[in-house]
C-alpha cells in the first residue's frame, strides 16, 4: 500500500474528527486527581465518545479491549483501564484517545501530572517529549523526509539526557488508524519517504526517562520501561500542505 494523500475536503474532515478527540482530551484532563481510576476515565471517554456522534477507534482494534490506553508511570503505551487502577500523588498518566467520524479517524495522547506532588525531573520529562512533538512536527513540511521528523525529535529528546522508544511508532493516518508511512521517534535527515502536500502524520513520541529498552507485560498489551523508569507520550495528528504542518488534534 502506498501513502494516501488527501484532498482540501478530506483535511477539512480530519480536522473534526482530530477535534473531537481534543475535546475528549480536555475533559479527560479536567478529571484526573488522586482516587481517579483509569476505568473511570475510560467511561468518561465512551460516554463523551458516543455523545459527539463518533465512535471509538481502539476498542476492537486487534482485539483491543477498550476506548483508551491509560498509561501509568513506567507504562509507555497501550496500557488498559482498569477499576483497579487507582491513579495516586504523584504519579503521571498517558491518556491516548482516537476516534472515527464521518470515516475519518483522529488520534491523540496527552501525558499530565495526576497532581502538583510530580518531581521536577518527571515534570521535565513530560516537557521535554511535548517539546520533542513540536520539534517533529516543524519538520512536517512538503520536500522534507520522515528522517526529518525523526531526528527533530530525537535531538530534543537526547539533548535533555532522555531515551526514545524504538519499538513504537507513529503512523500516517486517514480512513485508517494505521496507514504508511512509520513515523520513527529517530532518525536520520534527509532519510526515508519523502513528505508531500496531503499527507497526514500522527507523529507520537514516547520518551523514557532512563533507557530506551521496552518490554510487553503478560496482558500482552502494556508496554513497559525494562528500567523502571517513567516515560512520557504526546501525539498529534499532523497535515502536510503547502502552507506548511496543520495540527488537526488542537
Ligand atoms: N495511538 C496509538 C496508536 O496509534 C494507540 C493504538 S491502541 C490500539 O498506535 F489499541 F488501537 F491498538
Ligand atoms: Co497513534
Amino acid at each position: 500500500m502506498a501513502i494516501v494523500c488527501k484532498s482540501t475536503a478530506e483535511i477539512e474532515k480530519m480536522r473534526r474528527s482530530g477535534r473531537a478527540v481534543r475535546e475528549v482530551l480536555n475533559l479527560l484532563n479536567s478529571l484526573v486527581a488522586p482516587g481517579v481510576t483509569t476505568m473511570d476515565l475510560e467511561l468518561a471517554a465512551e460516554k463523551k465518545i458516543k455523545d459527539m456522534g463518533a465512535k471509538p477507534a481502539f476498542k476492537g482494534y486487534y482485539n483491543y479491549p477498550c476506548v483508551l490506553c491509560t498509561s501509568v508511570n513506567e507504562e509507555i503505551v497501550h496500557g488498559i483501564p482498569s477499576e483497579k487502577r487507582v491513579l495516586k500523588a504523584g504519579d503521571i498518566v498517558s491518556i491516548d484517545c482516537g476516534v472515527v467520524l464521518d470515516g475519518y479517524y483522529g488520534d491523540a495522547a496527552i501525558t499530565v501530572p495526576v497532581d502538583g506532588s510530580v518531581t521536577p525531573e518527571v515534570r521535565k520529562l513530560l516537557e521535554v517529549t511535548e517539546a520533542s512533538l513540536y520539534k517533529g512536527i516543524e519538520q512536517a513540511v512538503v520536500g522534507n523526509t520522515v528522517g526529518d521528523v525523526g531526528a527533530a525529535v530525537q535531538e530534543c529528546v537526547e539533548a535533555n539526557g532522555f531515551s526514545v522508544v524504538r519499538e513504537f511508532v507513529g503512523h500516517g493516518i486517514g480512513t485508517k488508524l494505521h496507514e504508511e508511512p512509520q513515523i520513527p521517534n529517530f532518525g536520520e535527515r534527509g532519510h526515508g519517504p519523502r513528505l508531500r502536500e496531503g499527507m497526514v502524520l500522527a507523529i507520537e513520541p514516547m520518551v523514557n526517562y532512563g533507557k530506551a529498552a521496552t518490554r510487553v507485560l503478560e496482558d500482552k498489551w502494556t508496554a513497559v520501561t525494562v528500567d523502571g523508569s517513567c516515560s512520557a507520550h504526546f501525539e498529534h495528528c499532523v497535515a502536510v500542505t503547502k502552507d506548511g504542518p496543520v495540527i488537526l488534534t488542537k
